[in-house]
């Protein structure tokens, strides 16, 4: 059965954990949703993971909806949030816009942006033209500069005060969810006590009423960056490095196709 907003906001009540990955393509999708994850997350992340720029801000909403046809090609029964890339909701005009073609055109099923106040007026907009939206507090990539780089965030009792408010103030606007990125373990736990929708952490501790990591550092998928709060699952690059080697090796001694591989 498909899960939908509703379903995932109520495992909060029901205190049943939230499971979400990143997906930007079919065949992951695919892979993910039968292994039973919950949500299914767009990240604007791809940019980093599989494109190649150093951050998140050159993804443009073009990207964002190439990849997610793809994940909703899968039709997965998990839940599909799109990020709504840098630059694509600095406006109330040109939030609702973009994430009007995330959900028509890219088959999303509710968007996530980052920030707190001062993106109040489009998450507002957004959540009264009837756009699910998730929340993004904590460490947010797209104003990393702005933050002082990728690091914890809530440290100081001013950040960490700042995070509760922005955390509040979202959940009255009506974010169905909210990712909390990079902050203090304890800060997260008062935040998931102190808001009603359920709230998904990377780097955030085991409080959270869910987690979230990017699948290829989940599975081993070595990336520019090593966050401290990864678990990798399983060792993909030295598997694929290993097959690649193999398959070099034998067509170099020309024993790849076999007979029976051949026509
Ligand atoms: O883009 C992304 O992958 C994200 C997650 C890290 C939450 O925003």
């Amino acid at each position: 059965m498909r899960l939908t907003v509703k379903s995932i906001y109520q495992k909060k009540k029901k205190r049943e954990k939230i499971v979400a990955l990143t997906a930007y393509d079919s065949l992951f999708a695919d892979l993910l949703d039968s292994a039973g994850v919950d949500v299914l997350l767009v990240g604007d992340s791809v940019g980093m993971v599989l494109l190649g720029f150093d951050s998140t801000v050159p993804v443009t909403l073009r990207d964002m909806l190439h990849h997610t046809k793809a994940v909703a090609r899968a039709r997965p029964n998990a839940l599909i949030v799109a990020d709504m890339p840098y630059g694509s909701y600095d406006t109330v005009t040109r939030a609702l816009r973009s994430a009007k073609r995330l959900i028509q055109e890219g088959g999303a099923d509710a968007v996530k942006l980052e920030g707190g106040q001062r993106i109040e007026r489009q998450v507002k907009a957004l959540v009264r033209a009837g756009i699910q939206v998730m929340g993004h507090l904590g460490m947010t990539p797209q104003t990393a500069g702005a933050l002082g780089g990728y690091r914890v965030q809530g440290k100081h009792k001013a950040e960490a005060d700042k995070i509760l408010r922005d955390a509040v103030r979202l959940d009255r606007l009506g974010v169905f969810s909210l990712v909390l990125e990079c902050v203090p373990a304890v800060l997260a736990g008062r935040v998931t006590k102190k808001v009603k929708c359920p709230t998904i952490g990377i780097g955030a501790g085991v409080k959270t009423d869910g987690q979230i990591l990017v699948m290829h550092d989940m599975l081993g998928l070595e990336g520019k960056i090593h966050p401290r709060f990864v678990r990798a699952y399983a060792k993909l690059s030295s598997e694929v490095r290993r097959a690649v080697r193999c398959y070099r090796k034998d067509v170099l001694a020309g024993k790849f196709p076999s007979k029976t591989e051949s026509f």
